[in-house]
């Protein structure tokens, strides 16, 4: 056991907080979140424009997004919703991009009136862009989701540049996107795509960036010179830690990918900004849910630990077979019985962990790891459930409530 992991060394101030914010409850560590900035931009300082943009789907806390804000960190928005959270955050809106396969009326209004970079996902978007931004006399900023048709080697429901996909301008109709951009009265930045999550291996990563370096010299050639080349979400997380993680690093990636721009640079004759957009990689293992076991059920077939969550607080082990590891905090033994978390819901698949061993008896509390990225932010009310309280670590080990528990009453709200 790896007793230098964040939950076992917090095991006190950890039991503390369920005993006086109940369970379940997510905590986030801030130096990890730091941490976790910090590799990225020791990995790429060799590239003079390097810029991260935080994926705000991964984790929308306010407090979480203020402290990557502080950090200059930029965002990586795809609703309407997080572009008004980047803006109350205070981020500034050159280091905000608005991505999104349909995005309502409303969503290019905000977009355009904040001034963010409008990621175009299709060719009548050009048109409803144009046709939005002329009305309100604006003229947007703009770039294109490109699918390159990679695969990235992850889960079906989370890659996202396979030819099937339904994201963004297929790489063959790409030259032809711009050239009707052009046309318009939008100023032309850049170039995205965005493969898949949850990526541990190199290859798909220099894929991508070889495919969209290709469009950027031919784009070039035809006169018009991008700004800035985004290629999506970063790394894919340690979710085991059974010691046997051999997946990308963070100099990996930058060693794999930062040759493949300097030589875009050659051909371009100036060097264009690389951006990434993390999610994962940057709250993921910065958070975990604590859960509390409500019972143990023997049944002649499986065992089970019964505790108060469920997939309506953590959705990812039901959606993507998703492994977490999972904690007893109350009793670290190892335990000789072999159970199934289940949470608490009224569906066969609300497994929280299959088959661990791990001891455990009523009012004990577990630690679910890594939880931080796609944990809250995919939390629901799914049987009339509350909304988990969140909680942050701070860096000088200050315990700060970020938002309470729901209550009965917000499930009455009538608009
Ligand atoms: N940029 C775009 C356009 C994206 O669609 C995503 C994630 C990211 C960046 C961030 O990727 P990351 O660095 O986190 O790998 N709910 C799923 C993950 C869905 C990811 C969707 N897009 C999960 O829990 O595994």
């Amino acid at each position: 056991m790896d007793t230098e992991e964040y939950p076992i060394k917090h095991k006190e101030i950890l039991l503390e907080i369920s005993e006086k914010f109940k369970t379940p409850t997510y905590i986030y560590f801030e130096d990890i979140l730091q941490e976790n900035v910090q590799k990225y931009r020791d990995a790429f300082k060799n590239y003079g424009q390097f810029r991260q943009m935080y994926a705000y789907k991964a984790n929308t806390n306010p407090a979480i997004c203020k402290i990557l804000k502080n950090l200059n960190v930029g965002a990586d928005c795809v609703s309407e919703g997080e572009l008004h959270m980047a803006k109350y955050t205070g981020v500034n809106p050159r280091d905000v991009i608005f991505t999104s396969n349909g995005k309502t009326d409303e969503s290019i209004e905000f977009a355009l009136n904040f001034g963010c970079t409008i990621n175009i996902d299709g060719f009548e978007e050009i048109e409803i862009i144009d046709e939005i931004s002329k009305r309100l006399d604006k003229k947007p900023k703009i770039s294109f989701r490109i699918n390159p048709e990679v695969n990235p080697h992850t889960h079906d429901k989370i890659a996202t540049g396979v030819k099937e996909s339904k994201f963004g301008i297929n790489i063959r109709q790409a030259i032809e996107a711009y050239k009707l951009a052009k046309q318009k009265n939008f100023e032309i930045l850049g170039i995205h795509c965005h493969i898949g999550s949850q990526i541990t291996e190199i290859e798909p990563f220099i894929e991508e960036a070889e495919k969209i370096s290709k469009i950027v010299t031919d784009l070039h050639d035809l006169g018009i010179n991008l700004k800035f080349v985004d290629l999506g979400g970063g790394l894919g997380i340690d979710y085991p830690h059974d010691g046997n993680y051999n997946g990308l690093t963070h100099d990996d990636l930058a060693n794999g990918i930062i040759p493949i721009i300097e030589n875009l640079n050659k051909d371009l004759g100036y060097e264009i900004e690389l951006i990434l957009e993390p999610g994962r990689s940057i709250v993921g293992n910065a958070g975990i849910l604590l859960t509390k076991v409500l019972s143990i059920k023997r049944t002649p077939y499986k065992k089970f630990i019964n505790v108060d969550a469920g997939f309506n607080d953590l959705i990812r082990p039901a959606m993507y077979d998703a492994y977490h590891k999972i904690l007893n905090l109350s009793n670290l033994s190892d335990g000789d019985e072999i159970f199934d978390i289940a949470g608490n819901l009224c569906e066969s698949g609300d497994i929280l962990g299959k088959n661990r061993k791990i001891a455990a008896k009523r009012n004990d509390v577990l630690a679910i790891f890594d939880a931080g990225a796609y944990g809250f932010s995919m939390s629901s009310n799914y049987n009339s459930t509350l909304k988990p309280a969140e909680i942050l670590i701070t860096k000088d080990k200050k315990v700060k409530l970020l938002r309470g528990r729901e209550k009965f009453e917000d499930l009455l709200k009538i608009y």
